[in-house]
């Protein structure tokens, strides 16, 4: 397979588990040196399990301890790469979590919590990952562009979740973030789009497939029929981040088996 990213430096944000780790899968078999950054002491076994499956497929690689929601961390986490590997060319911000709640009952530190790690770490990394690729300047032989940085945002970014405003307007912040960061920063050459998954299994979102009738249930939101998986998303990083998407900046680009194909008014409306 022709190695699109050999050499470039990627930061995947929340790799330990879920989308992040298959990202960071894809991207090393693309030929990126990944730091795979997890939150906390808790998530280093999970991350160091990861590394070890990218080294055994001949991959390049650290773990990298950061909760993403903290200014200090995440400005450490940035030069301690750039110190090891010399810069970085690519920025996934991908951690993200939930706390659901019904709104009325929703508390403070379920709100601040997920603006804080799916919003303001998205905000730091991008900052960070934006002054290194103006610091180190163009190298033509790596990439047409000065820096990518790929926003893993949601379906929800655009559709309504009932229970799960705190998550939903993390999202929505996402889109507008993205987009005006790439008008302010395309005349520099730095792409940054967004990737807009549907359901993919993974742990955040098991309820909703781990018995058949959930999974039923979640396949009439699905028109593609089928549930996604992290390397779906992993692919189109991979093409996002490589210079075939060369002219693609400010995208929200969804993938996600058709869920915002509006399918209730498959049979209705
Ligand atoms: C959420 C998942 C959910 C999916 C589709 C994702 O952003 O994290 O829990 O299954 O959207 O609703």
């Amino acid at each position: 397979m022709e190695k699109k990213l050999q050499g470039q430096i990627a930061i995947i944000t929340g790799a330990s588990s879920g989308i992040g780790k298959g990202i960071a899968k894809s991207l090393s078999a693309a030929g990126a040196t990944v730091v795979i950054n997890h939150p906390v002491a808790a998530t280093k076994d999970a991350a160091d399990a990861v590394l070890a499956e990218i080294v055994a497929d001949g991959g390049v690689g650290i773990t990298y301890q950061c909760d993403v929601s903290k200014e200090n961390e995440v400005v450490t986490m940035f030069g301690d790469v750039v110190k090891q590997f010399g810069t970085v060319d690519i920025l996934i911000n991908n951690a993200g979590l939930q706390r659901d709640s019904a709104f009325q009952n929703m508390t403070i530190d379920q709100w601040n919590l997920v603006l804080g790690v799916n919003l303001t770490g998205q905000f730091l990394c991008a900052r960070e990952a934006i002054r290194e690729f103006l610091r180190r300047g163009m190298v033509p032989e790596k990439s047409k562009a000065l820096g990518k940085i790929i926003c893993i945002s949601s379906v929800h970014e655009v559709i309504p979740w009932g229970g799960h405003a705190n998550y939903a307007a993390s999202k929505g912040g996402i889109m507008l973030m993205m987009k005006s960061i790439a008008q302010e920063f395309a005349p520099k050459k730095i792409r940054i789009n967004s990737i807009c998954p549907g359901a993919i299994q993974t742990p955040i979102n098991k309820s909703a497939w781990d018995t058949p009738e959930a999974l039923n249930s979640l396949l009439t939101l699905i028109p593609y029929q089928r549930i996604g998986q992290p390397e779906d998303i992993g692919n189109t990083a991979v093409w996002l981040a490589s210079d075939d998407a060369d002219y693609v900046t400010g995208a929200s680009i969804f993938v996600d088996g058709g869920m915002t194909l509006y399918p209730g008014f498959s049979t209705n409306g």
